[in-house]
């Protein structure tokens, strides 16, 4: 039996197993810490950097990757954090290919999901939404398809498609042209994909999704570009 340890987390006192990671601490203890590149079973990555928290000292360390310690101090939940994260949801957003209502996934999204979260102010996107990368969408596979003006580049899928052993797909080019890709940026039906599925049930956002999948619900976005295409958030027409 793993040694209890007690953390005081968001000035609530905590016992966990040693050796857990901060968030795992947190959420097993009901308490959300906003997170987009990690996921339960998988190897926590720290790509997002939105599950920063504050140690009693003043440093900002990720809470997927840090371990607790016994007696530690965390802050969650606090202006600063949530300035940082806001910051960093809406870059990802600014890349993001934002027809919502229309995505297999809207409802289920984690990156439309820490939004609402944030509060993000959809008007201040649109000032943002000048940089767009390749939103292009790769339907070669019969069953899934990859769309990649939806991906926030967390890494789960390249994760979970090496544990499978199957390794089709891994991080390609570099700074703003960073994606997920097979190799030489062949079309997924063209590459050693054996269209296992798993990446797409680690995906936590619509860039993965099976070509069977609907929307799961109808309206509740905070995206200015849901696809309804009423231009308020635009400033086309008044609200
Ligand atoms: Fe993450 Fe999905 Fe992009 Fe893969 S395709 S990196 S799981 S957002
Ligand atoms: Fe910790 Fe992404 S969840 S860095």
């Amino acid at each position: 039996m793993k040694k209890k340890i007690e953390i005081i987390l968001d000035g609530q006192s905590i016992r966990v197993d040693e050796g857990k990671s901060i968030l795992d601490a947190a959420l097993e203890n009901n308490i959300y810490i906003p997170h987009l590149c990690f996921r339960p079973g998988l190897d926590a990555f720290g790509a997002c950097r939105l599950c920063l928290v504050e140690t009693s000292d003043g440093r900002l360390v990720t809470a997927c990757e840090t371990r607790v310690e016994d007696g530690m101090e965390v802050t969650s939940d606090s202006d600063r954090l949530n300035r940082i994260r806001k910051v960093i949801v809406s870059l990802l957003i600014n890349e993001h290919d934002g027809d919502c209502l229309k995505c297999p996934k809207s409802g289920e999204c984690k990156l439309e999901n820490v939004s609402s979260y944030l509060g993000i102010n959809a008007e201040n996107l649109a000032k943002l939404r000048e940089l767009k990368i390749d939103n292009s969408i790769d339907d070669s596979n019969p069953f899934f398809l990859k769309d990649n003006g939806k991906c926030i580049l967390c890494g789960l899928c390249v994760q979970s498609c090496d544990i499978i052993g199957v390794n089709a797909i891994d991080f390609a080019f570099r700074g703003a042209k960073t994606k997920i890709s097979t190799f030489m940026d062949k079309p997924l039906l063209d590459s050693s994909c054996v269209s296992c599925g798993e990446c797409v049930e680690t995906c936590p956002v619509g860039a993965l999704v099976k070509k069977s999948e609907k929307p799961s619900r109808e309206v509740k976005t905070v995206c200015p570009y849901c696809g309804v295409g009423c231009g308020i958030y635009l400033g086309i027409r008044g609200n």
